[in-house]
């Protein structure tokens, strides 16, 4: 869909815990090796939180070197949006306890649920809000703990996922050649089986059934979702650019969400992208959903990998099944 959002990103930050899980620490609690997980999805090592740590810490840690890098202080954000399918619990919504944490007004705070697509979600949201005068400064996190909800037993899931937080600061800006450009957001709720957790909702309230049987944990059919993640790539980074009508070469760099390193390859070969322009970290993080694509965004920005006026393309998929993408001009 092409839009014409003249909104600027002022600042960025993210965060990750210090605990490294290399692949030689999985390989010693279930059957995998580091060449298995290096070939098949380029990941080295993640991040795990330390005990005592959440998903509020992350992303308070994240949003406040995102304020800092925007010069913003907390009375001035006036709303707040994360991103996570790992809430520091069910209740209230992690965003109002990011809101009373970072020392913000009573602001509008909530939750987003759409997975690993859910910055990219959330990212439309703010720019939403800001170009309908809904807000002027717009804090907008993904924050994920996926270790809490990935079973250490399970070879398939355990080597994908890490812990991280990434945030950006989100203002109006007076340029209408800048800003987001055109976008694609869609779910197939059809396809929610093949990433989901059976238990912890009004479904299946935990229960000692429900912890005996590992219900708390990812299920996740890989092979399918890589099919689908690699087509769905492909055909959002086409339809995207189309829309708003620039050529894929145009895209100074394409910051996709870190799924697996053969995914993000073979979606962007197919879309005529070549690697040099595309944010790459999973081989340090892992799959950290909802803050991956934030937490690349963050080091892009920071390494002064792209730079005012760059055309810059954030695509992310994930459980629901929900994809996403935002074509920016910085
Ligand atoms: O954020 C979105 C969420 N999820 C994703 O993006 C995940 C998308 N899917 C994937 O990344 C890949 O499907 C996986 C990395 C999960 C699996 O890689 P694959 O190349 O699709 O492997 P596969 O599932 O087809 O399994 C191939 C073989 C199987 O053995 P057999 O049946 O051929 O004997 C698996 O049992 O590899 C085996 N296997 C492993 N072997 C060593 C599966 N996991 C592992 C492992 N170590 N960790």
């Amino acid at each position: 869909m092409k839009v014409s959002w003249p909104v600027e990103i002022v600042g960025t930050g993210a965060y990750l815990p210090a605990r490294v899980i290399t692949n030689a620490e999985l390989a010693q609690r279930v059957d995998t090796s580091n060449e298995w997980i290096v070939q098949r999805t380029g990941i080295r090592e993640r991040r795990q939180i330390a005990p005592g740590e959440a998903t509020l810490a992350l992303a308070t840690h994240a949003s406040r070197a995102a304020l800092a890098d925007a010069h913003v202080t907390p009375a001035e954000i006036d709303l707040i949006i994360v991103a996570t399918a790992t809430p520091e619990q069910p209740l209230p919504a992690t965003a109002c306890l990011l809101q009373a944490a970072l020392g913000c007004r009573w602001v509008p705070a909530y939750d987003l649920a759409a997975a690993c697509s859910g910055f990219v979600y959330a990212f439309t949201q703010a720019a939403q809000s800001l170009i309908n005068d809904l807000a002027q400064t717009v804090l907008v996190v993904g924050a994920e703990c996926l270790t809490t909800v990935t079973d250490p037993l399970d070879r398939q899931t355990c080597i994908l996922f890490g812990d991280a937080a990434g945030a950006a600061v989100l203002r109006r800006c007076a340029d209408p050649q800048r800003g987001v450009m055109a976008l694609c957001l869609g779910a197939d709720g059809g396809r929610g089986k093949l990433i989901y957790i059976p238990a912890g909702g009004s479904r299946e309230p935990a229960s000692l059934r429900s912890v005996n049987e590992r219900l708390h944990f990812m299920r996740m059919q890989g092979r399918e979702v890589y099919k689908f993640a690699v087509t769905q790539m492909q055909a959002i980074i086409e339809q995207t650019c189309a829309d708003a009508g620039v050529s894929v070469d145009e895209v100074a760099l394409l910051i996709p969400h870190q799924s697996n390193l053969r995914i993000i390859e073979s979606a962007c070969e197919r879309a005529g992208v070549p690697m040099e322009k595309v944010a790459v970290n999973i081989d340090r993080f892992g799959n950290t959903s909802s803050a991956s694509v934030a937490v690349a965004l963050d080091e892009a920005r920071r390494t002064e990998r792209i730079k005012r006026g760059d055309l810059v393309l954030l695509v992310a998929f994930g459980a629901g099944l929900t994809w996403g993408s935002t074509l920016l001009r910085l």
